[in-house]
């Protein structure tokens, strides 16, 4: 059933979050039949009108919606936005509020979307608070949630005086994505993989996600940010709890959670000396970037998961900024058979283990590669792979986007795929020596593969990209 009429109030609404991603993706879902009848309250610390935001969130829709935009469906749309500047302070946003809810028929729910940086999510709150639009209302937070162990907790006491748990979504857009949950279908409902998802079979996993992506003009954002922030405590550890966890007792929040938490748990602290950090050349030039800036734009790292299943098993995450590709793979390599019976020269190991690939690209690839017999005399073996893609299997008005799947999870109240205080404050704790303690940053070429001190620290084993090499 669809919920009740949302009024959505969007901080950070002129922001590039809000142009790429939020805007676009509440079109899509006002204009679909999934989400409810909605009206958006955009404010930010840009001083304009209704008509000006509502221009704004066309050309943004126009821009960066993944579907074919219809005039006619903007239009209708805009008016269903309106904007208050936050200067203007607390009432007038109250005031702005209670206009939409009068728009829509019926009760109406209240949804807030910080889409601000961790800095400014508590005078936020705040202004929530003074306005009266807290009760009965819900909130989804930004990540990263904090810069640390001791700003996470602040965080989170300075929510609760206002919010209740069940109130607070804190999001990771990683978790939305149709290919990170196809990663618990496929290890909880097939009978084959589940045997041998462990440390017995299971050499090493990596999460790879390289990005071309530069700086977007989010200097602001990135510099007291840098990549381990910004990817590796957020979404990197997400998706590796959706890899290394324990069957959940049932697909709802709490056993999901609970799961994840102790793989959380079961996360040895970062050793600093298995981080490499980077930085790439002509960073310190970009605008709004400080010239002696120690903000890396990369990140790899190892880390242990120490418990019954994974112990022994490394985990190796990359990501950055300017990279050679962009992709978002996580790889699961496997261990070799026991012994060989191929005689020296057939191939066999040498184009490394075998894998399976899950590929967080929107269609959802998975592949695996392994070992067979190339055709022809004698017996010459090959890295052989299958691939399968989930594009064209839905109707196209019911594949949702990230975003577009989590808001409305939240206008259904659902938690599950979001994340929760005590595993965020885990993750920082485990991140706390890396933080107190960063390496050097090292600075790569635009365009490369990161520091070339990034081969050290998966020796003797290989990344898996490129995956032409
Ligand atoms: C965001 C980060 O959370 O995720 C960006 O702030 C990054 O720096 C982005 O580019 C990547 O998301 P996606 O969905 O494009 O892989």
């Amino acid at each position: 059933a669809s919920p009740e009429p949302h009024v959505v109030v969007l901080f950070g609404a002129t922001g590039d979050l809000a142009r790429r991603k939020l805007l676009p993706g509440m079109f899509h879902l006002a204009i679909s039949r999934l989400a409810p009848d909605m009206r958006i309250v955009g404010t930010s610390l840009e001083d304009m009108d209704d008509a000006q935001f509502r221009e704004l969130a066309v050309r943004a829709c126009r821009e960066f919606s993944s579907r074919p935009a219809d005039d006619d469906q903007l239009e209708q749309f805009a008016r269903q936005l309106h904007y208050v500047p936050q200067e203007k302070g607390a009432e007038a946003l109250s005031a702005a509020v209670k206009a939409a809810r009068a728009a829509l028929e019926g009760p109406t729910r209240l949804l807030h979307y910080l889409s601000v940086p961790p800095a400014a999510a508590i005078p936020v709150i705040q202004t929530l608070e003074a306005a009266g639009l807290v009760e009965g209302s819900r909130v989804i937070m930004e990540k990263p949630f904090g810069t640390d162990l001791q700003s996470a907790k602040a965080l989170n006491a300075a929510i609760h005086t206002a919010f209740a748990e069940p109130q607070i979504f804190r999001i990771d857009h990683f978790l939305g994505k149709e290919p990170a949950m196809n990663i618990l279908a496929f290890r909880f409902a097939n009978g084959f993989i589940e045997p041998i998802w462990n440390r017995t079979f299971i050499d090493h996993i990596q999460i790879d996600v390289p990005e071309q992506l530069s700086l977007e003009g989010r200097a602001a954002f990135y510099e007291p940010t840098g990549a381990f922030r910004d990817m590796v405590v957020t979404h990197l550890f997400q998706v590796l709890a959706f890899v290394a966890m324990e069957p959940p007792t049932a697909l709802a929040p709490e056993p999901i959670s609970e799961e994840k938490n102790k793989v959380f748990r079961s996360m040895l602290p970062l050793k600093p000396s298995n981080v490499v950090r980077g930085q790439y050349r002509g960073y310190r030039e970009e605008p709004g970037v400080s010239a002696t800036s120690d903000t890396e734009t990369f990140v790899a790292l190892k880390c242990e998961i120490d418990n019954w299943r994974w112990a022994g098993v490394p985990f190796y995450l990359r990501t950055g900024k300017c990279l050679a590709e962009g992709q978002r793979i996580i790889s699961i390599a496997f261990r070799d058979p026991p012994r060989s019976m191929f005689p020296a020269g057939c191939g066999v190991g040498t184009q490394g283990p075998d894998h399976l690939t899950f590929d967080l690209a929107d269609d959802s690839r998975m592949s695996i590669s392994f070992y067979g017999k190339r055709p022809g005399p004698g017996m010459l073996l090959d890295k052989q792979s299958m691939q399968f893609g989930l594009e064209g299997t839905a109707d196209a008005d019911d594949v949702l986007e990230a975003y577009e799947r989590l808001i409305l999870d939240a206008m259904h109240g659902d938690r599950t795929l979001y994340t929760t205080s005590c595993g965020i404050e885990r993750l920082w704790e485990v991140s706390a020596p890396l933080l107190e303690n960063p390496p050097p940053v090292h600075p790569y070429d635009a365009g490369s593969w990161g520091p070339s001190n990034i081969e050290e620290l998966i020796a003797p084993l290989e990344w898996r990209l490129p995956f032409e090499r």
